[in-house]
C-alpha cells in the first residue's frame, strides 16, 4: 500500500504544488489530502488541479474538536507535512502523530523563527541582521513555533547586492528542490 501524506497550507501552496508534482506518478507515496484554515487559499485550487481532496477547517474545529485528527486517522495518513501553515499544532494532533509531523521554515533555524516569523518578515530580519548566509530548515514539529529536531538544512551565501526579493527567491528554489526529496527519504526511513 502507498504511504499517504496530508499537507497543511494557509496560502499560495507553491511547496504543496512541488510535493504533489513529485509524487504524482509514484508507486510508493501519494498526497491523500490538502488541508487549510483559509477558505480562500490558492493551495485549494492547486489541490483541485491535481484532483486531490481538500478540507477546510476553522479555529474552533482545529482546537476544540477532534475533527481534523479523526479525518487524518480515517485516511490512514502516515506523514503530516506543513507547507506554509501558520497556526500552532494542538497537542491532540501532536500526540496522534508522534514524530510524524514536519514543517519547512524559510531560514536557518534557530535563527529567525518563532511566532509571527513567516514570509517576508523572515527575509527582512536576515537583511537587518546583516547575515552573510541564509537558507531553509525542515524540522519535526513540536508544541512551539519553529522548534523541534532539525531534519535538513540547505544554505546559500548572502551577497552585498542581494535584496529581499533575491534572497526570498533563492530560498524558495531551495525549498522546492529539497522538501519533496526529504519527505520521500523520511517515508523510506520511518515508514
Ligand atoms: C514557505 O516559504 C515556508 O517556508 C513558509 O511559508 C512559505 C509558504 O509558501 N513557512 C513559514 O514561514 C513557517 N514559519 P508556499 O505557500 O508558496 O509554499
Amino acid at each position: 500500500m502507498k504511504k499517504r501524506i496530508a499537507i497543511f497550507a494557509s496560502g499560495s501552496g507553491s511547496n504543496a504544488q512541488k510535493i504533489m508534482e513529485h509524487f504524482k506518478y509514484s508507486n510508493e507515496v501519494e498526497v491523500a489530502l490538502i488541508l487549510s484554515n483559509n477558505p480562500d487559499a490558492y493551495v485549494l485550487q492547486r489541490a483541485d488541479n491535481f484532483e486531490i481532496p481538500s478540507h477546510v477547517f476553522d479555529k474552533h474545529d482545529f482546537y476544540q474538536t477532534t475533527e481534523v485528527v479523526d479525518l487524518l486517522k480515517r485516511l490512514d495518513i502516515n506523514l503530516v507535512v506543513l507547507a506554509g501553515f501558520l497556526w500552532l499544532i494542538p497537542q491532540s494532533l501532536l500526540q496522534a502523530f508522534p514524530n510524524r509531523i514536519i514543517n519547512i521554515h524559510p531560514a536557518l533555524l534557530p535563527k529567525h523563527g518563532g511566532k509571527g516569523m513567516y514570509g517576508d518578515r523572515v527575509h527582512q530580519a536576515v537583511l537587518n541582521a546583516g547575515d552573510d548566509e541564509h537558507g531553509i530548515t525542515i524540522h519535526f514539529v513540536n508544541e512551539n513555533f519553529d522548534e523541534g529536531e532539525v531534519i535538513y538544512q540547505a544554505r546559500f551565501k548572502v551577497e552585498p547586492d542581494d535584496t529581499l526579493e533575491t534572497i526570498k527567491f533563492n530560498g524558495q528554489q531551495l525549498e522546492h528542490l529539497h522538501y519533496p526529496k526529504v519527505i520521500e527519504n523520511l517515508l523510506k526511513k520511518y515508514g
